[in-house]
């Protein structure tokens, strides 16, 4: 079975979307076979990976689109899955083994459009598509928005590992506070859907720290959400053996350069060469297939 991990903060602007975006291609540098799933309407991962060319017309038919296994409902997540998703200069795969399924802006209408059989939730459709073609992949990463609505809902039902980024400041902790409450809750309305053969349902196993400042002393923030996951740990509300994370990823001009070239940090050759944030989702991305959750 892969591992499925969804990367979820409450708060915005934290860097889900980069850490997963770049974690995704190391992973795949080191062999793994990985499948990114874009679940964020805003589409950030989908319209890096694919350049706007190539997102573009995806966007405006809905074909293709993480959406359309809902509505209309004729495709499978398999068939949406873009292989080896990037494309260099000459059209060849600089990256063998990162697969996107991606998603539009309609993905919003998942939330109040879309009436589906109530016994059949969309996190339930999208669980067992994702379960037809799971032996595919050692990786499966969910890219979710900063909420637990339905497109969320996807990505943490599926997943059996969640990871939380976090920056070094107060408003981090407080959205990693909410996550836990609105987690807890989304189990129990989920639990009558969930079956032995899908695994636990996911808890938090980690915080990741990203975007830390050359100079900056986080080890005042790391307390605070050091005792804050204590807390959660004591009171069973994460995985048992939940931590933050060793690796952390330091604030690097190039990972806002990487968005606009359409490609992960480690891919941009010169442009990167020797910048020590490559080493950091290196180190991340090591630690994580290290680290399985232990049962
Ligand atoms: N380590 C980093 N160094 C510099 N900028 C970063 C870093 N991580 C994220 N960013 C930038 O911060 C912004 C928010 O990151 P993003 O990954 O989109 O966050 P989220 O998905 O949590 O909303 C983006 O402009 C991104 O390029
Ligand atoms: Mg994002």
């Amino acid at each position: 079975m892969a591992r499925k991990l969804a990367f979820i903060n409450y708060k915005g602007g934290v860097g889900k979307t980069s850490l997963i975006v770049n974690t995704a291609a190391c992973l795949a540098r080191l062999g793994q076979r990985v499948l990114l799933c874009d679940f964020d309407t805003q589409s950030n991962a989908s319209i890096w990976l694919l350049k706007l060319d190539r997102w573009n017309p995806i966007n405006t038919t809905g074909v293709g689109a993480v959406f359309s296994i809902f509505d209309p409902g004729k495709v499978r997540v398999r068939d949406l899955v873009i292989r080896d998703v990037l494309t260099d200069k000459a059209g060849g795969h600089p990256l063998k083994g990162l697969d996107l399924v991606p998603t539009t802006f309609n993905l919003v209408d998942l939330e109040s459009e879309y009436t589906g059989d109530p016994k059949r939730p969309a996190y339930l459709i999208f669980q067992e598509q994702i379960a037809e073609i799971e032996k595919d992949y050692d990786f499966i990463l969910f890219d979710c928005p900063p909420n637990i609505l339905r497109a969320s809902q996807c990505g943490i039902f599926t997943a059996n590992e969640i990871y939380v980024p976090a920056n070094p400041d107060a408003l981090s902790l407080i959205g990693f506070t909410l996550l836990i409450e609105k987690l807890g809750r989304f189990h129990q309305l989920s639990a009558s859907f969930r079956q032995a053969s899908m695994g636990p349902a996911a808890q938090v196993n980690g915080i990741i720290f990203n975007a830390i400042k050359t100079g900056v002393d986080i080890e005042v923030p790391r307390m605070r959400m050091q005792l804050r996951l204590n807390q959660f740990k004591a009171a069973k509300r994460t995985a048992k053996d939940a931590r933050i994370l060793t690796a952390f990823v330091r604030d690097a001009m190039v990972v806002r350069r990487a968005v606009a070239l359409g490609m992960p940090v480690a891919l941009l050759g010169q442009e990167a060469a020797g910048d020590n944030v490559v080493r950091d989702y290196e180190h991340l991305a090591e630690e994580l297939l290290r680290n399985p959750p232990t049962a």
